[in-house]
């Protein structure tokens, strides 16, 4: 039986999603056959461990799936090394700590405010709290400046850059980071959640190869379920044995990071999933979907600029950007809430040095991915655009609101949610 209650607020939830544009770049729409096994049976089954070595019995039809889950993730990346277990991004990220730092060691990473992740080194995270952590910006325009990061970790000497963002709409030159890491004898890690499913498109380069390791959530511009994996080059050794911190043994630092340093039993319904949604990535379609994800947040942030907007480097190479809504005359919160009652979901964010404060900073943030997965093409953008500036203008009016929310209903509902 099911439980009604909660069956109706997916429901509910499922029709919020359909007849409305969901904008926030960090979100996706997954296939049926992703959700699918991600609802599965697999959900009652424990394994800690790894394939072959697990502290359970019965674990022979997961070990399977498991090293499906892994085989994909090293075809698509190009790794000899793969760990599909983190259950997010979050504690991805912490195991990627552990094994590479010490408590007090010096770590650096891009601050929150200025497009990086609160993983990567932000005080009141667990990053900037166990660790020494140094945060670089970016320039008055919002790029990275990698002569100031490469200034910083001179002065600073971190162990660790954390390197990667979540709200930057340019592309990351891995090679510069390597360059600079290589002269403190920092380890290097790629965060690429957010632009994973470019990367495998060609859209982004990728620090496979350059880094020292790279952490990706599934559920991102990847649209897999949530979940995240971390992917480096080595040869794994005794597992049992402590490993020396060398980049040959990375496989086994970050394995013995995850289990038994940091959880208990891998989430094998989300490991299922992640095989589904790795082997939808490997197929020539991916590769057309995630270069269109980038035409379109082009086409989009052009519509945009030519409505008067102001963007955060004036555009974007990725899936997403970032708009300052100071000349319209409306805060990054007015900006969301205006937005949601239109029917577009989009998030607050900070812009670089922003006056404003976090919870009500200047701007907004928004991405294509999830529209792309629904179908729409640059045509549709322009009218995404136009929808944008019309909620914007009249952010005051809840009636203009719920008018433009019909219309934009209709229009959502002819570009369904994957069945
Ligand atoms: C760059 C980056 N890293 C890590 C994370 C954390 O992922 P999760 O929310 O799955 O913990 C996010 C989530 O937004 C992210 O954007």
């Amino acid at each position: 039986m099911d439980d009604t209650q909660i069956w109706d607020l997916i429901q509910q939830e499922e029709d919020r999603q359909a007849s409305g544009l969901e904008m926030i770049p960090s979100e996706n729409h997954s296939s049926v056959a992703v959700r699918r096994a991600s609802g599965s049976i697999l959900t009652d089954k424990y394994s800690e461990g790894y394939p072959g070595m697990r502290y359970y019995a019965g674990c022979q039809i997961v070990d399977k799936v498991e090293n499906l889950a892994r085989d994909r993730a090293k075809q698509l990346f190009g790794v000899t090394h793969a760990n599909v277990q983190p259950h997010s991004g979050s504690p991805a990220n912490q195991a990627i700590y552990f094994a590479l730092v010490d408590p007090g060691d010096t770590v650096m990473g891009m601050s929150l405010y200025f497009g990086g992740h609160m993983t990567h080194g932000l005080k009141v995270n667990f990053s900037g709290t166990y660790y020494k952590s140094v945060q670089y910006t970016t320039d008055k325009h919002g790029y990275m400046d990698y002569e100031a990061i490469a200034a910083m970790a001179a002065k600073e000497k971190p162990r660790l850059i954390m390197a990667g963002t979540t709200a930057y709409p340019r592309i990351i030159d891995w090679q510069k980071l390597r360059e600079i890491a290589d002269s403190v004898g920092a380890w290097l890690a790629a965060d690429i959640s957010h632009i994973s499913g470019l990367v495998v498109a060609g859209v982004h380069p990728s620090p496979i190869g350059i880094v020292d390791v790279t952490m990706t959530t599934t559920h991102k511009t990847l649209r897999g379920p949530r979940g995240a994996m971390i992917l480096c080059n080595g040869d794994p050794s005794d597992p049992l044995k402590k490993p020396e911190r060398t980049k040959e043994n990375l496989p086994s630092l970050i394995d013995r990071a995850i289990i038994p340093g940091l959880q208990g039993g891998p989430h094998n319904h989300q490991t299922a999933a992640i095989a589904v949604a790795l082997d939808e990535a490997l197929q020539p379609s991916f590769k057309e979907y995630g270069k269109q994800i980038a035409i379109n947040a082009k086409k989009l942030s052009e519509e945009l600029l030519s409505r008067g907007f102001e963007l955060v480097t004036g555009g974007t190479d990725n899936h997403l950007m970032v708009i300052d809504l100071t000349n319209k005359g409306l805060s990054g919160k007015q900006g969301e809430t205006a937005l949601s009652k239109a029917g577009i979901t989009v998030n607050k964010n900070t812009v670089p040095f922003d006056p404003r404060s976090p919870f009500d900073p200047s701007g907004i943030r928004l991405g294509t991915p999830a529209l792309t997965t629904r179908g729409m093409k640059e045509a549709e953008m322009v009218q995404v655009a136009d929808w944008i500036a019309d909620a914007v203008a009249h952010h005051k009016d809840d009636k203009h609101l719920a008018t433009l929310h019909e219309e934009i209903t209709k229009f959502a509902k002819k570009f369904p949610l994957p069945r």
